[in-house]
């Protein structure tokens, strides 16, 4: 029976990994992810406060045609159908942030209506046999505590372990996976370094001392996690980019170099060997953070697990000074977002972080998907890229697994099409369609054999 279910997908199928893939494993988890402020929309409901995308999405001209999350999904009032939504689609895992300003007031007490949601979403999710990964901080940082400073205060890394106290002491239990953070380097980076995300600053010192902080944050609340939630694993989720070389010269071969340190090494350094690499202040020379007494002790503590989220690579050469430039390629292929769809680069990260630190914690891939231009045409959705696009980074992850990386299962971003940050609605990265006047989801195709998928291996393990 086995080998009837195999041989009914020819090489033309548009989705089932190869026979031979380690996706076939049933403990390898398969699920979606989202982010409150992407999807919640009830911005002033049962007490929440304003967080620092509010106010970035209120400022003409940072967010595209003035789009914000004030309503994004509704899932605050359709989290119900969204969750058997999930559950009809066979997903294994689903991964989902808390916003902060929903469960602290500005003193730091509890709120409690904005606490119950997450119970009640987190509860269901659990019995229904869903394995939850939960971000406390997937971007939505208090406004209150932005107007103190933000991430460039170091006492916003004390509240947010405050915050994770609060947040594991009350669901402890329902929870299999907490990430302390989504992505430091696009908080410091985008948030601090360039302006292109909330709270919209630009300025290189002020973006390697928001990452200090954030990482202190990070290792600061994960004592606290393990001491409230002992059984539950934690980590932190990183964006990883691939950078190449524009050529074989020696220049652009260390501006791909410098790409990478500036991406990866920057936030996997202090987390995994301790300190902060030598080159990312010659490429920013005068930016050193101000880095107190035991800090990288706190920070480097060890994970249960390291969330990696990729989406491309980026071509670069030396910009003739001490850093890189980005050279597009030509005639290659892209997505909505404009980004080169390029799996080797997510297969080489992996193999090359499992050579670079000796103590890798096993990988969860959290966050991989793509925008595309998606339209509903007689109730269906056909997405034949994104289809393709799957099939061929779940085989990048079959070959990293193959070469010996550890990794435990894999979330699409994202279960429904949602708000993009500064693109607004215009990106469309659900396997699920939102029509945003209506808030009528459609399965698109890729969904639907992503679900094929889960259910024939279902089948083939309980014939095993
Ligand atoms: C990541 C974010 C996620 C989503 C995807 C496309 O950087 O973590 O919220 O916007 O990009």
């Amino acid at each position: 029976m086995a080998h009837d279910a195999l041989s009914s997908h020819s090489s033309a199928d548009p989705f089932t990994p190869a026979a031979d893939s380690a996706l076939w494993r049933k403990n390898f988890l398969l699920g979606a992810a989202t982010a409150s402020y992407q999807i919640e929309g009830a911005v002033d409901e049962d007490g929440r406060l304003p967080s620092i995308w509010d106010t970035f999405c209120a400022t003409p001209g940072k967010v595209l045609a003035g789009d914000s999350g004030a309503v994004a999904c509704d899932h605050y009032h359709r989290w119900e159908s969204d969750v058997d939504m999930l559950v009809g689609l066979g997903l294994e895992g689903y991964r989902l942030s808390i916003a902060w300003p929903r469960v602290m007031d500005a003193n730091g007490a509890s709120n409690r209506k904005g606490l119950d949601f997450y119970k009640r979403l987190l509860t269901r999710l659990k019995e229904k046999g869903i394995t939850t990964f939960v971000t406390l901080y997937h971007w939505d940082l208090p406004q209150h505590l932005e107007d103190r400073g933000g991430w460039l205060n170091r006492e916003t890394a004390y509240r947010f372990a405050d915050y994770a106290d609060l947040m594991s002491r009350e669901l402890a239990g329902t929870v299999d996976a907490w990430a302390t953070l989504n992505e430091p380097w696009c908080s410091a980076y985008l948030g601090y370094g360039n302006g292109h995300h909330a709270p919209g600053l630009a300025n290189g010192r002020f973006a390697t001392q928001a990452m200090h902080h954030l990482l202190l944050a990070h290792g600061l609340a994960l004592p606290v996690l393990r001491e409230n939630d002992p059984s539950s694993q934690k980590g932190i989720v990183a964006n990883i980019g691939r950078g190449t070389p524009n050529s074989d010269s020696v220049e652009d071969q260390r501006a791909a170099q410098l790409f990478e340190i500036q991406h990866n090494a920057w936030i996997l350094d202090p987390l995994l060997k301790g300190a902060y690499p030598e080159a990312l202040f010659e490429l920013w020379p005068g930016t050193e953070p101000l880095i107190l007494g035991g800090d990288m002790q706190i920070i480097s503590a060890p994970l249960d697990f390291l969330g990696i989220n990729y989406y491309f690579r980026t071509n670069v050469a030396t910009d003739g000074a001490h850093g890189f430039t980005e050279v597009p390629l030509e005639g290659v292929e892209r997505t909505q977002m404009g980004w080169e769809v390029y799996p080797d680069g997510l297969r080489d990260l992996l193999i090359g972080f499992s050579h670079e630190y000796s103590n890798l914690p096993p990988v969860y891939i959290t966050e991989n998907g793509m925008a595309s231009d998606d339209t509903v045409i007689d109730g269906r959705v056909n997405d034949t890229q994104r289809i393709s696009f799957l099939k061929r980074h779940l085989a990048a992850v079959d070959e990293a697994i193959k070469a010996g990386v550890d990794i435990r299962g894999y979330f699409l971003w994202s279960l429904m099409d949602n708000f993009e940050w500064a693109f607004g609605y215009e990106r469309r990265f659900g396997i699920v369609h939102v029509d945003y006047v209506t808030q009528k989801r459609t399965t698109k195709r890729s969904a639907e054999l992503v679900s094929q998928f889960i259910e024939e291996r279902k089948e083939r393990s309980q014939r095993a």
